[in-house]
């Protein structure tokens, strides 16, 4: 088993559909990329036009129009583009799903769909996510009577309640918007927590849209002087989490099993591990969250605050060896992202990657992004207490290696095959072997 390339598994039991979509698509990267598009719409019903944005360079292919760039941040020069791949492989909660993923790192698409092979085997991911709350902070100062200032919050949570779900009529009107209140003292602050349910937005606007408008009335009930009103990126009100059974046999039989775990158990006693550990399950993470139009940065500091709220930072990911020796994994961690909303709504390739996806909820969306992240994770761990990963990563580096030294077309796999062949994957060597045979 290798962390980057394809490879096949020893499957003992196959959930692949007759009839049903599905995401098991053998040999989809050995396709060309206008194939492996045409596969993608196929499943996914694109139209030819949003076929067409992936497909042509220039203007066209552009995922957010200029004139919108410019207004969406400041001083905009241009647009930054990543590759954009397709993990396929995945079954969550019973359903298929081909999976977008915007990432410039190597092999990380090749080892999800590779993790998700072989959880397919024994049925795939069991994902799920909790209510959509979000939480917003208020800190107050001065107060001068603790007891008193509770006593007065608790008396008037209806009224900061309606204050709050005055500011957003519509988030009301689909069942969501600030539904409680908590109160924290800490050193001769009070912090108090607005819950929110946002639905399907990620929901950091409107959160701190309320905080805003129920700051004075805090003021006023407290005595106290409110500074800081902001969300909270420590969402661990709005978890998610997804569970896999990952076959003995198809890992490599009991040995690979045993020698995983205790790599695994590393992370688990040491820092320096976890946070590797972490970093490479928000490798698939961030490349779904990305793909989709959400903000990466709240869900990277969502999931390592989240790592370290026992005071110990830990990873993410639980494994334990089931009755029958196979290996079960299990993620949780707050996913804090939007399904309408926010930038994603302007950022058309975004809007086609939730296409791709047939996400119909944040809920749905976030149960996906935890299976990512079990999968990466799971490969990796796979890779790395095995072969190692550098395997994986030597063919695909190499032909990056090539590009760099001026390979085009044809030239950058003959570079890199050569290459790979000395045991030499240099720059000076790609460009000495430009030299020797393209002059
Ligand atoms: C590399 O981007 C991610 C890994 O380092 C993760 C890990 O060590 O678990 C391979």
């Amino acid at each position: 088993m290798i962390y980057g390339k394809l490879k096949k598994v020893n499957c003992v039991a196959s959930h692949d559909m007759v009839g049903e979509k599905s995401s098991r698509i053998s040999g989809f990267y050995r396709l060309e990329m206008e194939e492996r598009l045409s596969k993608v719409a196929d499943f996914s019903g694109l139209s030819e036009e949003e076929k067409n944005l992936f497909l042509k360079n220039g203007e066209l292919s552009l995922a957010i129009d200029r004139s919108i760039a410019d207004r969406m941040i400041e001083n905009v020069i241009g647009i930054f583009e990543l590759p954009l791949g397709i993990a396929t492989n995945f079954r969550i909660n019973g359903k298929d799903y081909l999976i977008p993923m915007a990432i410039e790192e190597t092999s990380v698409v090749a080892a999800a769909s590779n993790a998700a092979r072989i959880a397919r085997v024994r049925g795939g991911f069991t994902a799920w996510a909790s209510e959509p709350l979000m939480i917003g902070q208020i800190q107050v100062l001065r107060i001068k009577d603790k007891e008193k200032a509770l006593r007065s919050i608790q008396e008037n949570k209806v009224k900061i309640l309606e204050l709050a779900n005055a500011q957003d009529k519509v988030l009301v009107n689909l069942g969501g918007g600030a539904k409680d209140i908590e109160v924290r003292f800490l050193d001769d602050m009070m912090v108090l927590h607005l819950l929110v349910d946002v639905r399907d937005a990620m929901g950091a606007n409107v959160v701190n849209t309320m905080c805003e408008a129920v700051a004075p009335m805090i003021e006023e009930l407290t005595g106290g002087k409110v500074r800081l009103r902001i969300v909270s990126n420590l969402a661990d009100k709005r978890l998610a989490g997804a569970r896999a059974v990952f076959d003995k046999d198809a890992m490599g039989g009991e040995d690979v099993v045993n020698a995983f775990l205790e790599g695994y158990r590393f992370a688990t006693l040491d820092p320096y591990r976890a946070a590797t550990h972490n970093k490479g399950i928000m490798n698939g993470i961030d490349a779904v969250v990305i793909a989709t139009g959400n903000d990466w940065r709240a869900i990277e500091a969502g999931a390592h605050s989240y790592a370290a709220r026992t005071g110990k930072y830990q990873p993410l990911t639980k494994y334990w060896k089931d009755e029958d020796g196979n290996l079960v994994g299990e993620i949780e961690l707050p996913i804090a992202i939007g399904t309408v909303g926010g930038a994603s709504s302007l950022h058309r390739k975004a809007q086609i990657c939730k296409k791709i996806l047939g996400v119909k909820s944040a809920k749905e969306l976030a149960e996906i992004i935890a299976s990512v992240g079990l999968a990466q994770n799971f490969a990796a761990l796979l890779a790395l207490s095995t072969v190692g990963i550098q395997k994986g990563h030597m063919e695909l580096h190499a032909q990056n290696i090539a590009v760099m030294a001026g390979a085009k077309g044809e030239q950058i796999d003959v570079i890199a095959q050569r290459m790979i062949e000395e045991g030499k994957i240099r720059l000076d060597r790609a460009k000495e072997l430009m030299k020797e045979l393209y002059g």
